[in-house]
């Protein structure tokens, strides 16, 4: 392939191209566009890699730091480009323009702070915060200093904060002291207070003050942001890093109930976010690019930063909601900035598709070029209503499939170059290796018929998670055991005729609410729990908003204690140990859990009838105890 400057693919005739160089010599490919990026060494070695083992090295030998990509690389040409433009959550506040320029100081700032109190490379650092700029900032100033960050989105409970800080025994935690989501005021400070009482790594607490609201500190641990400042130099000699030292820890659902720390290392991530961007997207130099999701999820962090910045892009945080003041939020912030790229989550989409036109017509939204979709499978009305009301039938939308653990887009279209098609995330891109697999463990071979099967890959791309922090075999367990050889994605999915993929959903433990990955387990311990509660079960059911919601099956020691109040300190202690967002929408109090004679609990019915689909339950035959099912149907809410 011979690349543009972009590294973007053109044509449909290119990508297949693409596609087919990427797989038949994936070291030649990769070597091409990492050829892109500043190396302080060139590696000596494209890729090793043992799926069975499973071991995945790219560019092994290869030395870099990749903040000076992000940053350093691009201060010669457009060093008063706007790298970040951010817009708060109240729309009376001023925006901030962060020029390249300006954010190279201020990482290189920010990353002789973390060294001023004694932060080495390797080291963890958790980072808690809203989205405003300085998150960006602490999170590239750890990369520039070879600190592994290890971001907790800033809406999860003290508990989940803690159990992420022990589990990655980290040194220091970088936060807020409190700030506004909607007219939600969240004293984060506080929490960061609670969670602390549950943890020992921790040395220094960093503060920013996001609001003038009192802030809780503690002598000699925690320390005010702008009074680290004071003190440190505003230049810094990036850290070099190997190619495949870690760069960050972000967690993310497991069937344990206990969250696994997915490890991404600093090249193959860096090459693989800013080639997906610049193809996925297609931005042209003066494009203002939007992703809208949250830096705490995966999404955030390689298309709201790493990505972007690569690429050299402007990337658009926002700190607010989209109902906030009112439904016109999202219209205004693409009219006032001339969004030229628009990536966000289905369920803000059928949530803004209830709401009037008239928000969309009162703004002037024609700066659109590409839309894009992530999280969860888009439904065809939510999708004709975005192309329809959003798109004006002129902009190509991607639906993008990828993962926390695969790091950047693995199956979309590339924008003006792939035909795209209502609820399909159609075609891999180069490099991706998708295999479908039928229910004896074998792969459906391509042969333009359409299938249906469960999602695998069958070959490593650059970013994929290299490991779960300390639990390697864990790692192996979920993502190489199933198929020899090859990474199980956890997914379904139909493939059509001509090679279009959709994906249909979940087949493990992990379920997904307005686009939040919420492991199961997790969620029925924390109802667990709660003393009364013997034992319970969590399902999903369709949702015309969150696309899923919650449904929670609950037996207790005592049935006579069934009662509102009991639901409701349910969902509080849900909300205090995983988050509200692991709220249920609806609780059933049952006298038993239908279980298979292994005594395991059988989800697929329970699914059924969340969905009052009764007269569906198929084979209820193997059940220990079939007639409790009669039962939880007569009174499911
Ligand atoms: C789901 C988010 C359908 C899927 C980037 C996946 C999707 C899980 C899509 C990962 C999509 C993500 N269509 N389903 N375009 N994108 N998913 O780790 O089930 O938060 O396995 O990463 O979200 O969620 P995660």
């Amino acid at each position: 392939m011979n690349f543009n400057e972009n590294l973007q693919i053109k044509s449909f005739a290119d990508y297949k191209k693409a596609y087919q160089e990427s797989l038949e010599n994936p070291e030649k490919f990769w070597s091409q566009v990492a050829n892109h990026f500043i190396w302080k060494e060139k590696w000596n070695h494209t890729l090793s890699w043992d799926f069975k083992k499973p071991e995945v090295k790219w560019f092994q030998g290869g030395k870099l730091n990749i903040t000076e990509n992000c940053l350093d690389r691009h201060l010669e040409k457009q060093s008063n480009k706007d790298a970040i433009i951010w817009e708060p959550n109240d729309p009376n506040e001023e925006s901030r323009h962060i020029t390249y320029k300006q954010l190279h100081v201020k990482v290189c700032q920010f990353a002789n702070v973390l060294q001023n109190n004694g932060i080495k490379k390797g080291d963890r650092v958790c980072i808690y915060m809203p989205m405003i700029p300085e998150l960006t900032v602490a999170m590239l100033a750890c990369a520039r200093i070879g600190a592994i960050h290890s971001i907790v989105f800033a809406g999860f409970s003290s508990h989940a904060l803690a159990s992420r800080i022990n589990d990655a025994e980290c040194k220091m935690l970088i936060t807020a002291n409190n700030y506004y989501r909607g007219r939600k005021s969240v004293e984060l400070k506080e929490i960061c207070d609670q969670a602390l009482q549950e943890t020992t790594t921790i040395e220094t607490v960093i503060v920013y003050r996001r609001t003038l609201n009192p802030t809780p500190m503690k002598e000699g641990r925690d320390k005010f942001w702008f009074d680290e400042l004071q003190h440190a130099y505003s230049d810094h000699e990036a850290e070099v890093m190997d190619a495949e030292d870690p760069l960050f820890i972000l967690y993310t659902s497991g069937a344990t109930g206990k969250p696994k720390g997915m490890v991404h290392t600093t090249g193959g991530y860096m090459v693989g976010t800013a080639f997906s961007f610049q193809n996925v997207f297609q931005p042209s130099k003066d494009d203002i690019y939007w992703c809208s999701a949250d830096i705490g999820w995966i999404t955030g962090h390689s298309y709201v930063v790493y990505g972007p910045l690569a690429a050299g892009a402007t990337t658009i945080m926002f700190e607010g909601v989209p109902s906030y003041p009112d439904y016109n939020r999202f219209w205004e912030i693409i009219e006032k900035y001339k969004i030229t790229q628009f990536y966000t989550v289905p369920t803000a989409i059928r949530a803004l598709a209830k709401q009037s036109v008239s928000h969309i017509e009162k703004h002037d939204i024609s700066s659109l070029k590409v839309l894009g979709s992530v999280g969860e499978p888009i439904n065809a009305e939510a999708w004709h209503w975005f192309n329809d009301h959003i798109g004006k039938g002129n902009c190509p939308i991607v639906d993008t499939w990828w993962q926390t653990e695969t790091g950047t887009i693995m199956i979309s279209p590339i924008a003006g170059v792939t035909a795209t098609r209502p609820t399909f995330a159609t075609l891999p891109l180069p490099g991706v290796q998708t295999a479908l697999m039928d229910e004896e463990g074998n792969e459906i071979e391509f042969n333009n018929q359409p299938a249906e099967g469960k999602l695998a890959i069958k070959s490593p791309w650059p970013a994929i998670a290299r490991t779960i922090w300390n639990n390697h075999e864990l790692y192996k367990k979920i993502y190489f055991s199933l198929y020899e050889g090859m990474y199980f994605t956890g997914d379904a999915a139909y493939r059509d005729a001509s090679g279009n993929y959709r994906i249909t959903g979940r087949v493990d433990d992990v379920v997904i609410v307005s686009g939040y990955n919420l492991g199961t387990a997790t969620i029925e311990n924390a109802i667990n729990d709660h003393e009364k509660v013997a034992e319970s079960a969590i399902v999903t059911f369709p949702h015309d908003i969150k696309g899923n919601a919650l449904y929670a099956f609950v037996t207790l020691f005592n049935k006579n204690d069934a009662s509102e109040k009991l639901k409701k300190q349910i969902k509080k202690q849900i909300a205090n140990v995983v988050g509200p967002i692991a709220k249920p929408e609806k609780i059933q109090f049952v006298s038993d859990l239908p279980k298979t004679r292994s005594g395991k609990i059988m989800r697929r019915i329970l699914r059924k009838i969340a969905a009052h689909q009764n007269n569906d339950l198929g084979d209820i035959s193997t059940l220990e105890n079939g007639d409790t099912v009669k039962k939880i149907m007569d009174n499911s809410v």
